[in-house]
């Protein structure tokens, strides 16, 4: 009978990536998916350092799930519980030390040694195995072939880690150095990908536009050059990548938007602050204005480019000024959606240790007043689209019958009338409204092929 393996998964789409890549490895071990962790034979937490408070919230976890372990062992069973991912990069020792009923604590670099890690926790009971070394090899080197892919949208990551040191952030200590895999191996995990029914792929890397891989000829390539490759497989209809750095926005990548018709017109390009003071505090290495140049270039190339981006509100000596920058630029680009946060120091970064830290109440209000100022403009861009044709991927049906979920080309949510056999196609529909966070329509014609885009 197949082992029960339950996985839970924060943060980003990597650790989702991740997540997906342990299950196939782990499965000619004989494990097989669960969907709750109770009575589970392995449980591991994927998780996310850049969390508030992320050590503290994976310990609480940890609690609760040591009961089961328990219950599972009163009941002649044996649970493995695994910590995975970024809190256990950056904490694997303590958290050995503070909950030694954990079996495994691995970081985010050894997940192909997984066999050999289940293999010494079960022949030594009780003994944690703890592997947080940045190896050597690769471990996409090692990693089998992907098992099966849920729906017809997939991640694919293309590089890991991190060497820009932002001093807010955790993740180059998490992740370690930049890694871009050798293009050729992106490919072919592209086309099986294709293959098992994928249409839309989306790169992903910490740093994805810093890409630099060996190319089958032997040169070293840029992420246009890779998303010109992948736009030749045929039944690749969407290429997407995330999350990009405005110092890695080359030419050729900009002008890959205008010239390739599977790249999505839709970008996740966070800038952070709008004000140059607090950039050069962050070490962003780029001001305001070379964003905003960016911005233009990438819309000289492709006109109807929609903009994401990430924002940090109150970091250590934000003022006044600094923020209404902020507004300023968000003013100016005009953004189709975002992610914005307060400012919250990470245990071991630069920013922490900094003196003129933000009070809570100034943070929630800059906060407020730029969330406004951009769900406002989500909501204008979402409106724009009433009354157009867009083509929409259909992902699955909806909560009331008769619906579908699908993704426009510029990543919202379409909620459609029509037949679950349109699931897997991309078709054509007609926006009749625009909301906060969706769109709504109906299918135009139930035939894919008269879909010119
Ligand atoms: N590589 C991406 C970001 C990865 S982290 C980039 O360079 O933009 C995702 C987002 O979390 C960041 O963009 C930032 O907005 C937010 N974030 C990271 N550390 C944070 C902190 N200490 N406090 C608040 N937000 C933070
Ligand atoms: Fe973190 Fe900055 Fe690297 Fe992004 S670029 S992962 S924010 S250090
Ligand atoms: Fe979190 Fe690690 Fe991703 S810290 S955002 S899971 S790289």
């Amino acid at each position: 009978m197949a082992k029960k393996l339950f996985i839970r998964t924060y943060g980003c789409q990597m650790n989702v990536y991740d997540s997906a890549r342990m299950a196939d490895v782990l499965a000619p071990l004989g494990y097989a998916p669960a969907e709750a962790p109770d009575g589970a034979d392995m449980v591991i937490i994927n998780t996310c350092h850049i969390r508030e408070k992320a050590s503290e919230k994976t310990f609480h976890e940890l609690g609760r799930l040591r009961q089961l372990k328990e219950q599972k062992a009163a009941e002649g069973g044996r649970m493995v519980l695994a910590v995975a991912g970024c809190v256990a990069q950056a904490e694997g020792a303590e958290i050995m030390s503070r909950a030694p009923y954990v079996d495994m604590v691995f970081g985010p670099q050894a997940y192909h040694r997984l066999p050999e890690m289940v293999a010494r926790a079960t022949r030594e009971a009780g003994s944690g195995v703890l592997d947080t070394d940045f190896p050597v090899e690769s471990k996409f080197d090692h990693l089998p072939e992907e098992q099966a892919l849920q729906g017809h949208s997939a991640f694919l990551t293309v590089q890991e880690g991190c060497d820009k040191f932002c001093t807010f952030c955790v993740v180059p200590y998490t992740r370690g150095a930049e890694f871009s895999r050798p293009a050729g191996q992106i490919l072919e995990e592209a086309r099986r990908l294709v293959r098992a029914g994928a249409l839309e792929i989306t790169l992903l890397g910490q740093n994805v536009n810093a890409y630099h891989g060996e190319g089958p000829d032997g040169r070293d390539w840029g992420l246009g050059r890779l998303i010109r490759a992948l736009a030749e497989i045929d039944g690749l209809e969407r290429i997407r990548y995330t999350t990009s750095h405005p110092r890695d926005m080359d030419d050729d990548l900009i002008a890959a938007h205008g010239e390739v018709p599977q790249l999505m017109p839709y970008l996740h390009l966070p800038v952070q602050s709008g004000s140059d003071r607090i950039l050069e505090a962050m070490n962003r290495k780029h001001k305001a204005e070379a964003y905003l140049r960016i911005v233009e270039k990438l819309r000289a190339a492709r006109p109807d480019l929609a903009l994401s981006s990430d924002f940090i509100v109150g970091f250590p000596g934000e003022r006044d000024a600094d923020f209404e920058a902020t507004m300023q630029l968000v003013r100016e680009v005009g953004y189709a959606q975002a992610f914005s946060f307060k400012y919250s120091a990470r245990p071991g970064t630069p920013a922490a240790l900094l003196e003129l830290q933000i009070d809570e109440a100034a943070k929630t209000e800059r906060l407020a007043a730029l969330q406004a100022l951009l769900a406002e403009q989500q909501l204008a861009f979402n409106r724009s689209m009433a009354g157009r044709t867009l083509p929409v991927l259909v992902e699955k049906t909806g909560k009331l019958p008769g619906q579908l979920i699908g993704k426009s080309p510029y990543l919202q949510s379409v909620v459609i009338e029509g037949t679950p056999r349109l699931i897997g196609s991309i078709v054509p529909v007609a926006i009749s409204a625009g909301y906060q966070n969706s769109l709504a329509g109906t299918v135009e014609t139930a035939s894919p092929a008269a879909l010119a885009s």
